[in-house]
């Protein structure tokens, strides 16, 4: 481990954005497309021409002509505007503009020593690339995609597939008559099949993987730190689909079911708890830096020092370094059986050593990632009726006991108030009048406030044991009202 100077260090804008994330998940209106989102009167788009060469590649502006999806009227379906929706809304199609942004600038400036001579562009960097533009996904992704339109950014094709060899029957009436496999061995990539699926579409990038790394090199030159959540980003997304009316009856509705958010968040917590232990296979291997600093707690060494911070008031010694609090906050009440709860338990003892070994991780990191297989198979077949997602609030809550979990941990503290507000949200359309979740609602939000950094601060700095202590009480007021509802309704 490299030793960290016990100063304390700027943190850069990381936790903001989680800041950000909390905020647009409260504020978001789920059901009603609103009068803002008409794109008719919007001025006419002014389509960039690129180049699009690669093997499978087409570019997004195969999608985009009027009578496939660029068309401008949300009355004629969302996704015949989904072009439209993501030019106008998405972050993804700005995701090459921004590595010609300042900080990408200072980024690459502080990756790459002066002696060298000038730093390269970041839109030359295929480390950059791989995650901010459309790329094969068989790929590879150690050489810059040059020939297809790397300035769409994050296009459809990164989500659906690279389209050269379905384009032309996709836009056919035979299309329609296709099965699953059929299309899928095209390079088409089904997003409204599969919940696990389209999550770990997402955390490819929004966690990483071999070839895509957000390591703390770049946090350390001003990457934001990557703190994924699926069903907070999922719900953030700017929806090009039509999620809420009924569509063609091929199509599986997986976002009509009642329990989708927590359906989506518990699924998400596995498949990110995945994707990053199989990022973390990657790191054991040379000549990657180990151990690999972002796999652990910010807060273990870039901590307050003056005395008695809550940090050190909440019994973790400044010696020891918490591993895994974001991507596998929830983990010990995910893992419910015992075989599980070992394996996790087991790479976090090793990981939490002084100086882990990059081949025994490696193959704990694979135990658990078999595990983590048949957690998230069983995921979808979960009892997700309202007692079912009560039981599964109260599981996440029982982390707190004793103070034990989020007291030590911002990043656990948001992650188990995500998990409360997914399942409370799905839990008001199961049971829609049920005056439990107006409470459960009041207490979320208290806990919101306690979690949010003051306006001058970008880090939880003063996230501190008076500020805890509210936020275990609001919890346990959420513990009991679903304790008392189990009881009556037994
Ligand atoms: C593992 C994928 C991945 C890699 C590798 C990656 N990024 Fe990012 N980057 C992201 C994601 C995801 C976000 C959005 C962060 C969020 O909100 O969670 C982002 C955000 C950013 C932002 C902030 C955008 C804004 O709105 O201000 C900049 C700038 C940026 N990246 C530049 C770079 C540069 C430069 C590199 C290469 C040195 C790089 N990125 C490598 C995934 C990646
Ligand atoms: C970041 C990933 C992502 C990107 C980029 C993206 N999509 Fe999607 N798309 C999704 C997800 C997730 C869904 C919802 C699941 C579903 O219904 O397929 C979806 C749904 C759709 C649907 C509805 C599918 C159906 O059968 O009803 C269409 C059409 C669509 N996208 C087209 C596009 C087009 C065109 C673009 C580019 C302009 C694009 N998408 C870019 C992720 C993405
Ligand atoms: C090919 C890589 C890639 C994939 C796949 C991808 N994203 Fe992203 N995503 C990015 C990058 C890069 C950014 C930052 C773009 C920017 O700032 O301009 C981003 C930004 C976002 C943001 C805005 C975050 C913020 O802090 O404002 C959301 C929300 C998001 N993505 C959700 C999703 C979801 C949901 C999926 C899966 C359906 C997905 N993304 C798939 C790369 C990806
Ligand atoms: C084991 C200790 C350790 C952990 C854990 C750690 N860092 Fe660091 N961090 C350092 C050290 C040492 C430096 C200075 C040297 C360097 O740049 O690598 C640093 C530098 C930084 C910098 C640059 C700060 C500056 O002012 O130059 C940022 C930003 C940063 N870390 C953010 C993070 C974030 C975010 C996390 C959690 C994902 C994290 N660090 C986890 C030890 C750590």
């Amino acid at each position: 481990m490299r030793s960290a100077q016990p100063e304390r260090i700027a943190m850069q804008n990381w936790s903001v954005r989680i800041a950000v994330v909390i905020v647009l998940l409260l504020s978001l209106r789920i059901g009603s497309i609103q009068a803002d989102d008409e794109l008719t009167n919007a001025e006419p788009l002014v389509i960039p021409t690129v180049e699009a060469t690669a093997l499978n590649l087409v570019g997004t502006n195969s999608c985009a002509a009027g009578s496939c999806h660029g068309g401008a009227r949300l009355s004629e379906g969302r996704s015949f505007a989904a072009y439209q929706i993501w030019m106008r809304k998405d972050p993804h199609s700005t995701a090459y503009s921004v590595l010609s942004n300042e900080s990408s600038s200072r980024m690459m400036a502080l990756l790459y020593p002066k002696e060298n001579g000038p730093a390269p562009h970041a839109t030359k960097e295929a480390r950059c690339l791989n995650c901010h533009v459309t790329t094969e996904p068989s790929g590879d992704l150690q050489v810059p995609p040059t020939s297809h339109a790397v300035a769409d950014g994050v296009g459809c094709e990164s989500c659906h597939g690279p389209a050269k060899q379905w384009l032309g029957l996709h836009s056919t009436i035979a299309w329609r008559g296709m099965s699953a496999d059929a299309k899928s061995s095209l390079g088409f990539v089904d997003t409204t099949a599969d919940l696990a699926g389209r999550a770990q579409l997402c955390a490819n990038c929004h966690v990483g993987s071999p070839g895509r790394d957000v390591n703390h090199d770049l946090i350390a030159a001003g990457h934001p730190r990557l703190n994924f959540e699926f069903s907070a980003f999922h719900a953030n997304l700017p929806k090009h689909w039509d999620a809420q009316s009924p569509r063609s009856t091929e199509i599986q509705d997986i976002e009509q079911d009642s329990a989708f958010e927590a359906k989506a968040w518990l699924t998400g917590q596995l498949v990110t708890a995945q994707t990053s232990v199989r990022l973390m296979q990657h790191r054991t291997k040379e000549p990657q830096p180990w151990p690999e600093l972002s796999e652990y707690a910010c807060f273990s060494c870039h901590h307050d020092l003056k005395e008695n911070s809550w940090y050190q008031s909440r019994g973790r010694s400044t010696g020891r370094f918490a591993w895994g609090t974001w991507n596998y906050g929830m983990m010990p009440a995910l893992a419910h059986d015992a075989a599980a709860n070992g394996q996790f338990e087991s790479l976090k003892t090793l990981m939490e050593e002084s100086f882990p070994e990059r081949a025994a991780v490696r193959q704990r990191a694979g135990d658990l990632d078999l595990v983590l297989s048949k957690l998230i198979s069983e995921a979808s077949s979960r009892d997700y009726s309202k007692q079912g997602m009560d039981q599964l609030a109260l599981q996440m809550i029982d982390l707190s006991r004793d103070g034990d979990l989020p007291a030590e941990s911002w990043d656990q503290t948001a992650q188990l108030y995500l998990a409360i507000v997914a399942i409370s949200l799905a839990r008001e359309k199961t049971a829609p009048g049920d005056p439990l979740n107006l409470t459960i609602q009041n207490e979320l939000e208290a806990i919101r406030q306690k979690l949010l950094f003051d306006k001058n601060l970008d880090s939880p700095q003063e996230y501190s044991g008076s500020q805890i202590d509210v936020i275990l009480r609001r919890l346990h007021g959420i513990q009991e009202a679903l304790t008392t509802a189990d009881r009556v309704n037994r």
